[in-house]
C-alpha cells in the first residue's frame, strides 16, 4: 500500500510483508541507511562552508584522488551499518578489501552484504552540484556462522534483494527498490523526515534526453559514435536534448523522470569503461528495471554479468527501454 506523504518510515513497515524474508531485518538495514543518509546530507549540505572540500591527499584503489567528504560518507555508512545485527560484510568503492562484520555475539550470523559507492560524483561537491550514494544488498550465499567470503559479494545483479540510491541534490530523496517496483521519498530537512513523493517511479518507455561525456568522443567504439550521430539528426523527434551532469545518480534520476538514456561506454583508453559494476552499475540496473527501464553493456542485461573481481568495471548503458534497445541495436 501507498499513500502519498507517507513517511518512510510507515512505508518501510506497511511493505514488509511483500518481501520474501520477511524477517524484518531488511527493514531495519533500510532503516540504518536512511539515517546514514541523513547524517551523510547534513555534511554534504555544509561542504561549502567549513573547509571540508578538496582532496585528502590519498588515492583509493581506482587511483583516484579522494575527496574528504568521501571518505566522511564511507565512515558514516560503514558505522551505521556494523551496529546492527544484520549485516555481515561491506564493500565499498573506497576500500580495496570487503569488510567482515562478526556481529555483536562474534557469531558471524548476520545474513546480508552491502556493497556501495559512498558518494558518487564527488568531484562535484567543489562546485556546489548535485552527488548521491548507491548501495545494493544480497543474502549472503555462505553458511550462516561462518565469515563472509568474497563469493557473498560476486553475486550477479539478477540476485540483489534490494538496491537504492540517495540523491543530495535541491532537495535530498532516497530512492529504493526491494523488488515490488521504485519509490522516491524526499527529505524534509527541518523535520528530518523523509516522505513518499515518487510513488512507483517508471521510466518512460521512450525519451529525448542522451546522457554521456562527449568530451571521450573520439576513443568511443563505433557503434557509440554512430548512435550519438542519430541523437543529433534532424527526423521527427530528433535532434535528442544532451544533458550530462556527470554525476550518474543525477543523471539516471533524471532521466527516469523525464525519459532519456545514460551511457559510459568502453573508450580506447578504458575498454570497461569507467563504472564499477558492483557498486554502481548493478543497483542502478535493478531500480531502472524495477521502473520499467533497460540496463546494458551495450550486448548483454547488465544483471546477468557474473562478477569475478570486487572493483571491475563494466560498460553502461541505462535508461528508457526504446533508447536502450536502440543502442544495442548500433552496437551490433
Ligand atoms: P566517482 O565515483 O569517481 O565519483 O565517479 C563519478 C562517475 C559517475 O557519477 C559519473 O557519471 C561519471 O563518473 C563521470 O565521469 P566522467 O567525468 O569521465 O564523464
Ligand atoms: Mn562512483
Ligand atoms: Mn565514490
Amino acid at each position: 500500500m501507498q499513500r502519498k506523504n507517507q513517511t518512510l518510515g510507515e512505508f518501510i513497515i506497511e511493505n514488509q510483508k511483500d518481501f520474501p524474508y520477511a524477517s524484518g531485518e531488511l527493514s531495519r538495514l533500510i532503516n540504518s541507511i536512511r539515517l546514514a543518509a541523513k547524517m551523510v546530507n547534513h555534511e554534504v549540505n555544509k561542504a561549502g562552508l567549513v573547509d571540508i572540500t578538496g582532496a585528502v591527499g590519498e588515492t583509493n584503489i581506482q587511483g583516484e584522488d579522494q575527496q574528504k567528504l568521501d571518505v566522511l560518507a564511507n565512515e558514516t555508512f560503514i558505522n551505521t551499518l556494523t551496529n546492527r545485527e544484520i549485516v555481515c560484510g561491506i564493500a565499498s568503492e573506497e576500500n580495496d578489501e570487503f569488510i567482515t562484520i562478526k556481529g555483536q555475539k562474534n557469531d558471524h550470523r548476520n545474513s546480508y552484504v552491502v556493497l556501495m559507492d559512498p558518494l558518487d560524483g564527488s568531484s562535484n561537491i567543489d562546485v556546489n552540484v548535485s552527488v548521491g550514494t548507491i548501495f545494493s544488498i544480497y543474502r549472503r550465499v555462505t553458511p550462516a556462522g561462518t565469515p563472509v567470503t568474497l563469493e557473498d559479494f560476486l553475486q550477479p545483479g539478477n540476485l540483489q534483494v534490494a538496491a537504492g540510491y540517495i540523491i543530495y541534490g535541491t532537495s535530498t530523496m532516497l530512492v529504493y527498490t526491494t523488488g515490488n517496483g521504485v519509490n522516491g521519498f524526499t527529505l524534509n530537512p527541518a523535520l528530518g523526515t523523509y516522505y513518499l513523493s515518487h510513488p512507483n517511479m517508471k521510466f518512460p518507455e521512450d525519451g529525448h534526453i542522451y546522457s554521456v561525456n562527449e568530451g571521450n568522443y573520439i576513443h568511443f567504439p563505433q557503434g557509440i559514435k554512430d548512435y550519438i550521430k542519430y541523437c543529433q539528426e534532424e527526423k521527427e523527434d530528433r535532434p535528442y536534448t544532451s544533458r550530462y551532469i556527470g554525476s550518474l545518480v543525477s543523471d539516471i534520476h533524471r532521466n527516469m523522470i523525464k525519459g532519456g538514456v545514460y551511457l559510459y561506454p568502453s573508450t580506447s583508453k578504458s575498454p570497461n569503461g569507467k563504472l564499477r559494476l558492483l557498486y554502481e552499475c548493478n543497483p542502478m540496473a535493478f531500480i531502472t528495471e524495477q521502473a520499467g527501464g533497460k540496463a546494458s553493456d551495450g550486448y548483454r542485461r547488465i544483471l546477468d554479468i557474473k562478477p569475478t573481481n570486487l572493483h571491475e568495471r563494466t560498460p553502461f548503458v541505462c535508461g528508457s527501454k526504446n533508447m536502450v534497445e536502440k543502442v544495442e541495436s548500433f552496437m551490433e
